[in-house]
């Protein structure tokens, strides 16, 4: 019987008991996040995005750097648009269930997600491979470019050197934030035990982390509702949603697990 991943939390799902005393065991831990861990937040995946007069596009259309100079007032109102998203939605359980595992044990906390959830729900020192929705960069700046050299515009321009502001995230074709790979590659190798949760395991180098830290010993737990590219990799998959299930696993804030 394939388990329902949003059952009453008080059933047990396959395995989790035995990823209970993995995590009990453990003293440093690898923790890969994905957007997976932010549907029960009402944030939409990447290519759920594409709804309303976005749904003509095809998100490689638009977050890439090559968009963002052919059009890119129309790139710039859809990260406006993305923004307000996820501004008008709130950290979920299992966010706030992360947060609760580092008071408890070490843990680096490695999200491919740029919706800043995971801080909001007080993680810190989060590794955000993908970049920050709400950061601003620039494109050709001439190293003097700030918020305060912004004049207003969509997108806003330097008034010193007239360079385009741009979301802090990475693009299609962008290399991921060095020191943020290599911190993430580091921790991957040099933990005991690592959780994937809420990811397809389709985008690479990100995707690369469990096998890295499997390859150093750590056991792989896979969370996800669905199968996923990194099953292969798992040593043990739970069918279960992350909101539902993260915070069974250890003990929470105020609540014993039952
Ligand atoms: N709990 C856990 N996992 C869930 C839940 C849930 N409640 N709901 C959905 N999922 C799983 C889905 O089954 C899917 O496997 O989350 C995963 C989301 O996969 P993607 O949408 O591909 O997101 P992600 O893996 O984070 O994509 C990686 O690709 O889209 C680009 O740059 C973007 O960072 C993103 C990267």
């Amino acid at each position: 019987m394939v388990a329902d991943p949003l059952r009453p939390t008080s059933e047990p799902w396959p395995g989790m008991e035995a990823v209970r005393r993995l995590i009990a065991q453990a003293r440093s831990i690898f923790v890969l996040t994905g957007a997976g861990i932010s549907a029960e937040s009402g944030v939409p995946t990447f290519r759920d995005a594409m709804t309303g007069l976005w749904e003509r596009f095809n998100p490689e259309e638009l977050a890439s750097e090559e968009a963002y100079r052919r059009q890119p007032e129309l790139v710039w109102e859809w990260y406006l648009h993305r923004r307000a998203l996820v501004a008008a939605a709130h950290p979920n359980p299992a966010h706030h269930a992360l947060a609760a595992l580092a008071a408890q044990k070490h843990v680096t906390l490695v999200t491919q997600n740029v919706d800043g959830l995971h801080q909001r729900a007080g993680s810190q020192h989060v590794i955000e491979l993908h970049g920050n929705l709400f950061a601003n960069k620039w494109l050709d700046g001439c190293g003097r470019c700030d918020e305060a050299s912004a004049l207003p515009g969509m997108p806003p321009r330097c008034h010193l050197c007239g360079a385009l502001m741009r979301p802090g995230v990475v693009w299609f074709g962008e290399d991921l934030p060095r020191v943020a790979r290599f911190r993430a590659e580091h921790a991957a190798q040099t933990s005991d035990l690592c959780l994937v949760v809420g990811t397809s395991g389709l985008v690479y180098p990100a995707a690369a982390l469990p096998g890295l830290a499997k390859e150093h010993g750590a056991p792989v737990i896979v969370i996800n509702p669905l199968p996923s590219a990194l099953d292969q990799t798992a040593d043990l998959v739970v069918p279960a949603a992350a909101g539902a299930l993260l915070p069974l696993l250890w003990p929470q804030p105020g609540m014993e697990p039952d």
